[in-house]
């Protein structure tokens, strides 16, 4: 098993190297082990609570006080969260050129704190805040003290895209051409159920890797499944590929 762990690793780490065009797609599990639950796993968040009460447009329209508690909730979880040496290893592959882009379906900024650059984030970002009715930005402070937009006394809420919205357009069509043109993506930390993101990695006509401490239902789709968790299989990768680059 750990001989064929690390053939596994050794081969990404040979296609990582000489792909020319890799696009790297996250998830919640991509955060966990800078301390933020994600949504699906035994102590996800959606085991507890209902999305569709919290995280929807209709929450925003129809339950303010529930989907401003929740959002309180998540930025005060972040408060203190770090990138890990995974997403720094991601930043330093794009740096050497290793990595095109990452597109992430996290919004808590940590790919962007790690220190990469081309990021594509599908649902948004919850550390900008904007009036729900007039687009005007606002404080987190502002938020979080419960305060209306100052201009025009709207709801404030962070800039996530909610169950029942559609996701920013730009971000995803860069999406959609950058995987079109892959020759590897590796697909980290995602349950792949939401829709359209859970479409993406297929538009790959390249090699295509799936990195997830639970693997058992995506195998059919990938060329390589990796069980383990991202800091875990990323930092194992490195030391292969830095292997690579002495030879
Ligand atoms: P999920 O919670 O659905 O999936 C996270 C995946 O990461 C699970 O398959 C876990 O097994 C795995 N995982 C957990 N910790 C890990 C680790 N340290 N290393 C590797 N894998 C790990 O989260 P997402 O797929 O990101 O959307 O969820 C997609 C969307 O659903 C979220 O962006 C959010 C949510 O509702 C919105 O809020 C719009
Ligand atoms: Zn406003």
């Amino acid at each position: 098993m750990l001989f064929n762990d690390e053939r596994k690793l050794a081969l990404l780490a040979s296609w990582i190297k000489e792909s020319g065009y890799t696009v790297v797609l996250t998830g919640a599990g991509m955060s966990t082990e800078s301390g933020i639950p994600d949504f699906r796993s035994s102590k996800g968040l959606w085991r507890n609570i209902d999305p569709s009460m919290v995280a929807s447009k209709y929450a925003l329209d129809n339950n303010y006080e529930l989907f401003r508690d929740f959002y309180t909730m998540r930025l005060e979880n972040l408060r203190g969260c770090k990138p890990h040496e995974g997403h720094k290893i991601l930043a330093d592959w794009e740096r050497r050129g290793l990595v095109s882009c990452i597109a992430t379906q996290n919004v808590d900024g940590l790919h962007k704190l790690a220190g990469s650059n081309n990021i594509f984030e599908l649902h948004g970002n919850i550390r900008t805040i904007r009036c729900e009715t007039c687009n005007n930005a606002a404080e987190i402070k502002e938020f979080l003290e419960r305060k209306p937009c100052p201009k025009c006394g709207g709801k404030l809420r962070p800039n996530v895209v909610l169950f029942g919205e559609s996701l920013p357009y730009e971000e995803l069509e860069n999406a959609i051409q950058a995987i079109s043109k892959a020759n590897l993506v590796i697909v980290i930390g995602t349950s792949l159920q939401v829709y359209p993101v859970n479409q993406l990695p297929d538009l790959c006509k390249g090699k295509k890797v799936y990195i997830n401490l639970d693997v058992d239902m995506h195998n059919h789709q990938f060329d390589l499944v990796i069980k383990g968790s991202a800091r875990d299989v990323l930092t194992r990768t490195e030391i292969l590929l830095k292997g690579l680059n002495e030879k």
